[in-house]
């Protein structure tokens, strides 16, 4: 069913990951008052562009958290309109546990988000065509934010955006292709614009819960009335929940692991087998051909196929393994009832994410791979990534990864996790409970994902289903660690004029 979006009241995030704009940073804030929080949010209105509206020099976006929406004044019995796990945040004790962030990855630890470190009421996403761009925006916006009262909590800086992640292979390849948007051509599979962004049907057909307001809440007719004809205005319509974790990533670690792991026994190196091993851990190889097609080595012609499903071409596992992190993140035409038909795909539907993250950290040339060299076949000197997509999200040629660790940052490598999603509980957290991070996913009994997940202290097992018998690699250490996080709404336009007008309440914490 073709959806008309409000292209023009939506932030451009929705619609791209801006993968030209090579250099992003984002930075998370925290305004001294109401009035510090409205005037920046009027200077940053007329520069917040659009998914109507690319520019090819910059974008700015910005996404508040429930405590940020409290400082611009929305009573707090309007915030509890927004989903439950928004409002709670992400470093709440219970959500710990169902995210696994425990342990190390436990928001005490945390650089950012987490009780030790201050409130955070928003996020702002700033991308240019390179670091020289870049840093004149960022002088600007520390003059501004020196004048508002604004507190930088962190500056979250990325590599520049190239297409390959710290741990050496190709990443954001694969995207749910959104009804609405332009990239969706006819007769290609899509999902409903409600998955990803509020006030649109959903993969239910029905509009996702959202923030709605009694009309007398809205005097100035500023936001959009709600669809569903209810006759409130819809503070949610053409906004979407972003979801943002700092996830550092072992990469020595990882690459010693699937060395040890392939010794043979005499001790001496496979010269192929870590980077074997590592593919079946992602479910792609390095150059990003999927293992389901290319099941025994990299073929760079199929570097960005997205096209295929398990079930007809590989129901046990035997080419790209049932737990393998892509596998598990989008088991595609996989799951109950009847695996292999639509009625599959429409259950997966339901748990799609649509990702804009980006690398930070050193740059990994030349580290990543078994072999100091990159990624084994390919992707040798490449740096950094974008979950940007392919196309007009695409990052397309090479970065050279001159940024490093953000200023209050946590140092070290790894991924800026980044994802829209219309519905937390139903998409994010569970992808990350009950595919990524379940020990017994699809028959493993200490299975997490291989690349990404949590692990008991004594590590975790990877299985590879083979002939004759199934492989296991056990004590899996940890490559993964959360080292920051936090939910945020990212409004549609008519909703931060709204936002911008509040008339002046309570002092918020
Ligand atoms: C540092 C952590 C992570 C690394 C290194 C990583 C790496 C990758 C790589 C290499 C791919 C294949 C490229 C592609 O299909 O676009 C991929 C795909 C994907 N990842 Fe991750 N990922 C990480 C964390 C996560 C997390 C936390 C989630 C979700 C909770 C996630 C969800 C996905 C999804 C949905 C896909 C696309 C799968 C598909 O559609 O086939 N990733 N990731």
């Amino acid at each position: 069913m073709a959806v008309t979006l409000d292209l023009d009241d939506i932030q451009g995030l929705f619609a791209r990951g801006y993968g030209q704009l090579k250099a992003a940073q984002f930075t998370l804030f925290a305004a001294a008052d109401q009035a510090a929080a409205r005037a920046l949010l009027s200077w940053l209105l007329p520069r917040v562009t659009t998914a109507g509206a690319f520019s090819a020099d910059s974008a700015w976006q910005v996404a508040y958290t429930a405590g940020g929406l409290r400082r611009l004044g929305l009573p707090p019995a309007t915030v509890g309109r927004f989903s439950a796990e928004f409002v709670g945040g992400m470093a709440d004790p219970n959500r710990s546990r169902i995210l696994g962030d425990v342990e190390e990855s436990g928001p005490r630890h945390w650089a950012w988000g987490g009780p030790q470190s201050p409130p955070i009421d928003g996020m702002l996403l700033v991308y240019a065509v390179d670091q020289a761009a870049l840093q004149r925006h960022r002088e600007e916006l520390r003059g501004q934010f020196d004048a508002l009262g604004i507190h930088t909590v962190a500056d979250l800086d990325t590599l520049e955006s190239a297409r390959t992640e710290p741990f050496g292979f190709r990443d954001g390849i694969s995207q749910p292709l959104v009804d609405g948007l332009p990239k969706a051509t006819a007769g290609e599979r899509t999902v409903p614009p409600g998955e990803f962004v509020l006030g649109y049907p959903n993969a239910y057909g029905l509009l996702t819960d959202r923030p709605l307001l009694p009309a007398s809440e809205d005097p100035r007719r500023l936001l959009p009335p709600d669809v569903g004809g209810s006759g409130a205005a819809d503070l949610g319509r053409n906004g979407s929940y972003l979801v943002v974790r700092q996830l550092a990533q072992d990469v020595e670690a990882f690459w010693r692991y699937a060395q040890e792991a392939t010794a043979r026994p005499d001790g001496s190196a496979d010269p192929d087998a870590p980077v074997a091993l590592a593919a079946k851990m992602v479910g792609r190889w390095p150059g990003g051909a999927p293992l389901v097609k290319a099941p025994d080595r990299d073929d760079p012609g199929l570097g960005t196929d997205n096209d295929f499903g398990y079930h007809h071409t590989d129901p046990l596992g035997l080419a790209c393994p049932l737990g393998a992190h892509v596998r598990r993140v989008n088991p595609r035409d996989s799951l109950d009832p009847r695996p292999g038909s639509d009625a599959s795909l429409d259950v997966n539907d339901r748990h799609r994410l649509l990702r804009r993250g980006r690398s930070y950290g050193p740059s990994t040339a030349g580290s990543a791979g078994p072999n100091g060299n990159g990624t084994g076949e390919t992707g040798a000197g490449e740096t950094g990534t974008g979950q940007t997509g392919t196309g007009e999200n695409g990052a397309g040629g090479t970065g050279t990864g001159q940024t490093g660790a953000g200023e209050n940052g946590a140092g070290g490598t790894g991924l800026h996790f980044l994802c829209l999603a219309g519905n937390l509980a139903r998409q994010f957290e569970f992808v990350q409970h009950t595919w990524l991070n379940n020990p017994t996913f699809r028959g493993g009994y200490d299975d997490t994902d291989p690349v990404v997940g949590g692990r008991h202290p004594s590590g975790g097992t990877f299985t590879a289903p083979a002939r004759p018998v199934r492989r296991r690699y056990r004590d899996l250490p940890q490559f993964v660690r959360t080292r920051g996080g936090g939910y945020f709404f990212l409004p549609g336009i008519s909703a931060l004029r709204y936002l911008e007008q509040l008339p002046a309440g309570e002092p918020q914490p």
